[in-house]
């Protein structure tokens, strides 16, 4: 609750955070697998603020993508049980709306995009069509004015030929050109929060910067909340304001972007630094993180990284660790290197 108050700097002068638009207190997601359950995202809490970017890391299968599920309450249902804690937006409880009032925010104000576009865009309906049904469904409004709205929204996200484009079917379009639509139609509801999801791992790096760009743009110009997940680092240092470092469906590290890539703490996050393609190109030694992410059904004892930590202490092997306070503000690592 701290993010709330307005708060003394060193220098002793008062500033006021600005009210956080998302709330996520102590959000845990379980599984149901055979008759055990698991913690796919575990005890999760952050604010999302207005035009500001805050970035999920973490290697495929920690539960990036289950937390961002869990947020639209969209969860595969089974094995996902309704996630516990607290969702705030706008004062209310997320988790425990009626699932009417839910589907109005959902692609609303708080809209969602995909590394699959396919998973928005219906592949039998043409891109037109979809976007003018998007409009009436969220503005009511239909006819030629519908078709106008549409148009200005794919020239929004910037399709060189909106007319035409407009009677694609979803196969005619490119890779990128498809995340454009799907942008597009996640903003017909105006969001003030868009969650984007791995949202540019399929294109080639070209393509991934002009999408990624397009959203930023975009941000800046409706003083959005973007939460970016990636597995990607060198995406967030380009992208996000503040960053969450998961492993095995916990936070291990979180900060100000600058604070983590100038002096990242947890093991893990070194890792993924140390592992990052463009140190190999600056003729460094790639430096993969030893070992595998464990599986959701058999996360170790004590820290969950250490099988894969190469500073391992004794007291890593046993009971939960618990997230330590770093020297500069917000920045934390669930690590007993700082205990
Ligand atoms: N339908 C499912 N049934 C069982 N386990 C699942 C299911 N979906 C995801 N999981 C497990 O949940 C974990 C987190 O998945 P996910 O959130 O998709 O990871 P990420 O997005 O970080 O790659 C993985 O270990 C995955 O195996
Ligand atoms: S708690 Fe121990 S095993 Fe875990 S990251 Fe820190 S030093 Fe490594
Ligand atoms: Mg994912």
């Amino acid at each position: 609750m701290l993010l709330y108050n307005n708060r003394k700097s060193k220098l002793g002068v008062t500033f006021r955070m600005e009210n956080p638009i998302l709330s996520v207190r102590n959000l845990t997601t379980k599984l149901q697998i055979g008759s055990s359950y698991y913690a796919v995202v575990e005890n999760f809490s952050f604010d999302l603020h207005a035009g500001k970017t805050l970035a999920i890391v973490g290697e495929s299968g920690c539960g990036k993508s289950m937390l961002a599920l869990s947020l639209m309450r969209i969860l595969p249902s089974p094995p996902a049980l309704p996630s516990e804690g607290e969702v705030i937006f706008n004062g209310v409880n997320l988790l425990t709306l009626s699932e009417k009032k839910m589907r109005a925010i959902r692609g609303g104000q708080v809209a969602m995009i995909f590394q699959d576009p396919s998973s928005c865009l219906n592949p039998v309906y043409t891109i037109g069509s979809q976007l003018v049904e998007s409009v009436g469904l969220h503005h009511r409004i239909y006819g030629a004015e519908a078709k106008e709205l549409a148009i200005q929204g794919l020239i929004e996200v910037g399709i060189a030929s909106p007319e035409q484009q407009f009677d694609d079917y979803p196969h005619q379009l490119s890779g990128g050109m498809k995340q454009r639509v799907m942008i597009a139609m996640a903003l017909i509801g105006e969001p003030e929060i868009l969650i984007a999801d791995e949202p540019t791992t399929a294109l080639d790096v070209t393509i991934q910067a002009q999408v990624l760009d397009l959203i930023r743009a975009l941000q800046k110009k409706r003083n959005m909340a973007v939460l970016l997940i990636t597995h990607d680092i060198g995406i967030v240092a380009e992208y996000a304001d503040e960053m969450i470092v998961m492993y095995a469906s916990q936070d291990v590290e979180r900060g100000k972007t600058l604070n983590l890539f100038n002096s990242p703490a947890h093991p893990y996050t070194k890792g993924l630094f140390q592992s990052r393609v463009s140190l190999a190109v600056q003729g460094n030694k790639l430096k993969p993180i030893q070992g595998s992410v464990p599986l959701l059904t058999h996360y170790p004892h004590g820290c969950r990284f250490h099988p894969r930590c190469p500073f391992v202490m004794q007291k890593c092997l046993h009971g939960p660790v618990p997230n330590f306070d770093l020297p500069e503000p917000d920045h934390r690592a669930r690590c007993l290197l700082y205990e």
